[in-house]
């Protein structure tokens, strides 16, 4: 009996190594995703992982996969979950399960387990993408069967067992990070009257305290994907990250919102998504110059359906690949570039050019034209509004 398990280093999954030697008598293989939540999270934790008792810890290297293959293709799509959230936590998901997925093939494991509550998106995610990827695996969800419910019974456990542990009873906040983001719960968030205090935030500096001026990026787009910054060519990660700190620095990317979790429950939660949401204002700069009146409204349905899809898990769906694909083909006249303003929390896009634009100013000012004759408007109006005229005549007719 072999599981291996979705390892981050902290209190949790620490616990999680002996309950399950202890409660399935199994060996516990410990995986650990790099997916750039950053050097400190990431450090020690093979030693921590076998002090915990696993037999063996495999820490997987997937930044530049997870920003090429997850966040470019969900940018592509527009997608934002209840108009606010960038969808950080979800996006890497399909990621760390599959190669978690990957772990267990090369290992000959006979499960998977992962630190998520019985009460969250999490497991919901983690555990559908198990089942599109490795239907015969089995799933051991600890915190959905174990007694230990508080930070204190956590570390009792520890202790009692002599396993090692840095974390701390009072940890306040629960947190996600990744290249793209950072979320934080829990604590004072809990109450939505309460302001969050400066010690949620741990990404970037507060709008109050950047700087007094403004702070100009350029990026170039290619068929809806961001390859050069500043004039300097870089992989989907390197633009990231360079975007990340720029950002960080103006306090860029901060939301504050109530969300519907897909389990039923409404749950408070701070994110920061700095340089994505330079990317994201950059991307709709582009469509705003590249897609006609009916394509944006399209995109703007697929976006919705593909936050809602990827905010619930159904990555590895024929449903994600359908939405994705006409996503990318919609994609295939966004390029150009865009300057972006950053200023005390805010970016604008204060230029923006393609190759594609439809914008013209010829068209726009009232002048005389070639291709708009304004008499040309009267009849399109008199049919355009044909419904409300014959419906206003009848009404006049029934007196
Ligand atoms: N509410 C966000 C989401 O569902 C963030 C979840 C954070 N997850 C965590 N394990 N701390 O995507
Ligand atoms: C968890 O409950 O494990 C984290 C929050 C969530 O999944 O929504």
């Amino acid at each position: 009996k072999k599981v291996v398990l979705a390892y981050s280093g902290g209190l949790d999954t620490s616990a999680i190594v002996p309950w399950l030697k202890e409660n399935y008598g199994c060996e516990v293989v410990a995986f650990v995703a790099d997916v750039g939540q950053g050097a400190e999270e990431l450090e020690g934790v093979e030693e921590k992982a076998k002090a915990s008792g696993a037999s063996e810890c495999h820490v997987v290297d997937l930044k530049d996969e997870f920003v090429k293959s997850y966040v470019y293709p969900t940018l592509k799509t527009g997608a934002i979950y209840e108009g606010t959230y960038l969808l950080g936590t979800a996006m890497a998901r399909p990621i760390i399960a599959k190669a978690q997925v990957e772990v267990a093939r090369k290992v000959g494991a006979d499960a998977l387990a992962h630190g998520c509550t019985g009460k969250g998106n999490d497991q919901v995610r983690f555990e559908s993408c198990y089942a599109a990827l490795a239907p015969d695996l089995h799933v051991i969800a600890p915190w959905r069967e174990w007694e230990l419910s508080s930070r204190e019974s956590l570390l009792g456990y520890l202790a009692e067992r002599d396993i090692p542990c840095s974390a701390s009873a009072t940890k306040i906040y629960s947190r996600d990070a990744n290249a793209w983001h950072i979320s934080h719960e829990g604590g004072e968030l809990e109450y939505p009257w309460c302001e969050p205090t400066d010690k949620v935030w741990t990404m970037t500096t507060s709008p109050e305290q950047a700087p007094d001026k403004p702070e100009y990026v350029s990026v170039k787009v290619k068929n809806g994907e961001i390859t050069a910054v500043n004039d300097k060519a870089l992989s989907p990660f390197e633009c990231l990250d360079v975007l990340n700190d720029i950002a960080a620095k103006h306090g860029v990317g901060r939301v504050d919102i109530v969300e519907n979790r897909l389990v039923g429950m409404k749950s408070r939660g701070c994110y920061e998504t700095p340089g994505g949401t330079v990317m994201m204002v950059a991307l709709q700069a582009i469509d705003e110059l590249v897609l006609d009146k009916t394509s944006r409204s399209w995109k703007a349905q697929l976006s919705e359906q593909f936050a809602q899809l990827l905010y619930d898990g159904r990555w590895f769906t024929p449903l994600q690949q359908s939405v994705m694909s006409a996503a990318q083909s919609l994609c295939s006249t966004a390029s150009g570039d865009v300057v972006l303003k950053l200023y005390k929390g805010s970016v604008t896009a204060v230029q923006k050019r393609s190759p594609n634009s439809l914008y013209s100013e010829d068209f726009a000012t009232f002048g005389a034209d070639e291709v708009y004759n304004q008499a040309h408007a009267e009849g399109f109006i008199r049919l355009f509004s044909l419904p409300s005229r014959i419906a206003a005549l009848q009404k006049q007719q029934k007196g």
